[in-house]
C-alpha cells in the first residue's frame, strides 16, 4: 500500500507523514507532495519519497498520484480558490486509480454557515459526485490558533475575539495529523465523515481564564461585533479578506456551529485529547 499525503510543505502535512512513520509504515511506502520539493527535504532525508503537486497545475497532480492508493488532501489556503483547486486533485486521483481519498474539511461543513465551511462544502459536494471512495475529516479549530496569540493577548491585556459565549472543541495539529494518519491507514473509516475536534469545549472566555490564571493578571475576553473584531484584526496586519473570515468565523462559534462533543478524535488516537490549559501552559513555559 502506498500514501500520499499533500501539503507536506506545511504544518498538518508534516506532521501527517511523520505519524505515518511513527505508526510504522516503512518510508518507502509514503509519497509526500509540495509545491517546491526542497521545502520537504527533511521528509526525503527520512527515506519518504517526495513528488512536486500544486493544486494549480493538473500535470503535476498526475505525475504525483502515480502508484498511490490511499491519498490524504491536506485543505489548501487560498481562500476563494479552494474549490476549483480540490476539485483538480480529486479529478487526478480519479484518473490515476487512486483507490481511497481523505479530506481534510472544517466542523458541520454540511450544514453551517460561516465562509470557511460553505468552501469545504463545495469540495464535499466534488468528492460525493465524483464516485471515489472517501473519508471527510471535518477538523475542528487547532488549539494552536489560541496558543499562538497568548504571548500577543497577555502583552495587550485583554483577548478580543467575536464569538460571544459560544463553544470551540480545540484539538492540537498534532492530534488531527495522527487522526488523518490513522484514517489514512485503516480502510474502517472508508465512506465516513468524522467531526475530530477536542474532548474538551471551550469559549473565548475561557480562554481569558486560563490565561489570567497562568499569568497571575486579570486578562478579560472583550466581545466585540464580527465588523469591529475583523478592523481590529486588520489593524494588527491581518490581510482584509483572512480578517473578515476569521471574523466571519467567530460569528460561527457564537451560534454554535463550531461545537462537536462527538469525541471521534479521541476515540481515533485512543487516549483524551490535550485540554486547552495543557496547551497554553505549554506554550507559555
Ligand atoms: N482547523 C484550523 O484551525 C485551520 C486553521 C488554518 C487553516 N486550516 C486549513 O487546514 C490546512 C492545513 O493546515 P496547516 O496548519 O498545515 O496550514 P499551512 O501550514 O499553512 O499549510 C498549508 C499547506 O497547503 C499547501 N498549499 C497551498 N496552496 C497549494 C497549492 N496550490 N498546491 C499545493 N499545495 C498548496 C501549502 O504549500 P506551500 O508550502 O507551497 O505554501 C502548505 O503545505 C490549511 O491549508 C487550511 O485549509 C485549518
Amino acid at each position: 500500500m502506498t500514501y500520499l499525503v499533500t501539503g507536506a510543505s506545511g504544518h498538518l502535512g508534516r506532521l501527517t507523514v511523520r505519524a505515518l512513520l511513527d505508526r510504522g509504515t516503512p518510508a518507502e511506502r509514503v509519497v509526500a507532495t509540495a509545491r517546491d520539493t526542497t521545502a520537504i527535504a527533511d521528509l526525503a532525508d527520512l527515506g519518504v519519497t517526495t513528488r512536486r503537486a500544486d493544486y494549480d497545475d493538473p500535470a503535476s497532480l498526475a505525475a504525483a498520484v502515480d502508484g498511490v492508493d490511499r491519498l490524504l488532501l491536506v485543505s489548501g489556503n487560498a481562500f476563494g480558490e479552494r474549490v476549483r483547486q480540490h476539485r483538480a486533485v480529486i479529478d487526478a486521483a480519479v484518473a490515476g486509480g487512486v483507490g481511497h481519498l481523505v479530506y481534510t474539511s472544517a466542523p458541520h461543513a454540511d450544514t453551517a454557515s460561516y465562509l470557511i465551511a460553505v468552501e469545504h462544502r463545495g469540495t464535499e459536494e466534488a468528492l460525493a459526485a465524483s464516485g471515489l471512495s472517501h473519508t471527510v475529516l471535518r477538523n475542528n479549530w487547532y488549539l494552536e490558533n489560541y496558543t499562538d496569540n497568548a504571548a500577543t493577548a497577555l502583552q495587550v491585556g485583554a483577548v478580543h475575539g467575536a464569538a460571544g459565549t459560544g463553544l470551540v472543541n480545540g484539538a492540537t495539529r498534532a492530534e488531527l495529523a495522527e487522526g488523518a494518519a490513522a484514517a489514512l491507514l485503516d480502510d474502517a473509516h472508508d465512506g465516513q465523515v468524522l467531526e475530530l475536534g477536542g474532548d474538551e469545549a471551550f469559549s473565548m472566555g475561557d480562554f481569558a481564564a486560563v490565561l489570567s490564571e497562568v499569568s497571575g493578571r486579570e486578562i478579560p475576553y472583550v466581545d466585540l461585533p464580527a465588523d469591529d473584531y475583523a478592523e481590529v484584526l486588520v489593524g494588527a496586519g491581518v490581510p482584509g479578506d483572512m480578517a473578515r473570515a476569521l471574523a466571519d468565523s467567530d460569528a460561527a462559534i457564537a451560534r454554535g456551529e463550531l461545537h462537536d462533543d462527538s469525541r471521534a478524535l479521541s476515540r481515533l488516537l485512543g487516549r483524551p485529547t490535550t485540554s486547552l490549559a495543557e496547551a497554553v501552559r505549554a506554550a507559555l513555559a
